[in-house]
């Protein structure tokens, strides 16, 4: 039995747990929309066409802010190809995935799911084929609220009030080869200061996302960021971080330590910001938007890519459709931890993706839509984190990783709300179970506690079609409270949530 010991002390806080960083992201993509939110005929589709039980897994999953319509998709799209008569729009090709985009769904009718969802949009601009203009034309069309011929056009296609939208991202991975319109650093930091100027020019108050780097493995991390900033640092609120993690080569310790390398990127990415503003002696102070994160089997992808030829061009294909088994379920979580353990500076952040597409929500056309094993942690964590993020010292035995070396077998994470107390534990020990005593002495907790997760003997199992609920969330009975000590046996390869009322 491995042993961890935490202490935490409500003094000790990192900073306040936004709600924007359990958000999500909807890109036009393989079936996440048609097919996925949106299916006209599916008997739980209202007359709009978008399912209400897919509505009803979105809400109780608890994402904040959803990030749209791309991703990739989004560095080829005319956003004046989705206003307007359904009818009348035109049927484009979507090069970032080799599809067919129907534009069935465009603004309008994605503003009014996030109504029937209750999130907050936050839109990125095509800096990939378009530029400033385009992006200043979307900005009159959804945010000024008369007097003007795209507020006129608006109005005119259903929708007099403005959108309101606060939060848009200035493009999307333009670091990445594989982008529409990819440039270097300097051409892009250039241009995100030029579109975030003329974007402000309209409406002051927004909050605008650099691309920072697409992942940090990239060649160019580090001083892609630097470069960016250096011409963009006045001009911007945000920078952005992408990571998706997979377990390679069947080592499934690295892949469970996969937070480690998640702080890692994320201070990297601090300091780089903090460089800048030394240089500037800047009084602002920027944060990162994780805007794509996730578990992602990208070699598999990678290696099933086929080329497409000029007559394939498929509506709604199955693309990037994986399937979350009980460890992936355990690294989300850990990713979860990672993120709240940086909640000063990380104060957005997007769960990449949300439906059908490497999601936490699965449908199948004319049948039941499921929970994958990757929405029991998000959603624990996203309605038991609240309050502020507080410190948490660990001393806890370690276990050996080939990617990460010695690593602290459990991960921790933990808030504060008034009186009620959050925890969330990763263990990371492939066979062992460990015993994690929290010394809450300075905390005075009263209250009964409560601890639920998510482990298996066969941490491969997974829900699918055949059997949607193989793995649902579970009840940990080992979890006792006296005079300020808080123990718990946590199951190898495990996530836990502790909640104290
Ligand atoms: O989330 C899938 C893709 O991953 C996104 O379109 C892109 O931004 C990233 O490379």
């Amino acid at each position: 039995m491995a042993r961890a010991h935490l202490t935490i002390d409500p003094a000790f806080t990192i900073g306040p747990v936004r709600r924007r960083i359990f958000g999500g992201f909807v890109e036009h993509l393989g079936r996440h929309i048609y097919d996925g939110i949106h299916e006209p005929g599916h008997p739980s589709a209202g007359p709009d066409g978008f399912r209400r039980d897919v509505i009803e897994l979105v809400k109780e999953l608890g994402v904040s802010t959803i990030r749209y319509p791309g991703g990739n998709f989004v560095s080829g799209y005319n956003w004046e190809d989705g206003v307007g008569p359904v009818a009348e729009r035109p049927q484009r090709l979507d090069l970032a995935w080799h599809s067919t985009e129907t534009n069935r769904v465009g603004l309008h009718e994605f503003q009014h799911w996030l109504d029937l969802v209750g999130s907050e949009l936050m839109l990125a601009v095509n800096l990939g084929t378009r530029g400033p203009k385009e992006a200043v034309e979307l900005l009159e069309y959804a945010n000024v609220p008369a007097g003007t011929a795209r507020a006129a056009q608006r109005a005119a296609n259903g929708r007099e009030e403005p959108f309101g939208i606060a939060m848009w991202c200035l493009g999307n991975e333009m670091d990445a080869p594989w982008q529409l319109g990819h440039r270097d650093a300097e051409d892009y930091g250039k241009l995100a200061a030029m579109t975030a100027k003329a974007m402000r020019q309209v409406d002051r108050d927004l909050e605008l996302v650099a691309c920072g780097s697409s992942g940090r493995g990239m060649p160019t991390f580090g001083e892609w960021e630097r470069v960016v900033l250096t011409h963009a640092y006045d001009d911007v609120d945000y920078i952005s971080c992408h990571a998706y993690y997979q377990e390679h080569d069947g080592d499934l310790a690295s892949f469970l330590a996969s937070g480690v390398d998640m702080d890692a990127y994320i201070e990297s990415v601090i300091a780089t910001i903090d460089h800048v503003r030394a240089v500037k002696r800047s009084p602002k102070r920027i944060d990162i938007s994780f805007d794509e994160w996730n578990v992602w089997y990208l070699t598999r992808w990678e290696e099933q890519a086929r080329h497409f030829t000029i007559d394939e061009w498929p509506v709604a294909p199955r693309l990037l459709e994986d399937r979350y088994n009980v460890a992936d379920a355990v690294v989300l979580g850990g990713l979860l931890i990672s993120l709240l353990n940086h909640a000063d500076r990380v104060t957005s952040a997007n769960l990449a993706q949300l439906v059908n597409v490497i999601a936490p929500i699965m449908t199948e056309p004319g049948g039941p839509a499921w929970r994958q094993t990757t929405f029991f942690p998000f959603s624990v964590t996203s309605h038991a984190a609240r309050g502020d993020a507080l410190r948490v010292a660990v001393d806890a035995d370690t276990t050996n990783t080939a990617t990460y070396g010695a690593v602290p077998v459990v991960a921790a994470a933990a808030t504060a709300e008034g009186s009620s107390l959050s925890l969330f534990l990763q263990n990371r020990h492939l066979t062992e179970a460990t015993t994690a005593t929290i010394d809450l002495r300075a905390c005075q907790p009263t209250g009964a506690v409560t601890a639920r997760g998510i482990w298996d003997t066969d941490v491969r199992a997974a829900n699918d079609l055949r059997d949607t609920q193989r793995v649902g969330l579970r009840i940990n009975d080992t979890a006792r409270l006296s005079d300020g000590l808080l123990t718990v046996e946590l199951p190898p390869v495990s996530w836990t949530a502790l909640t104290i009322a």
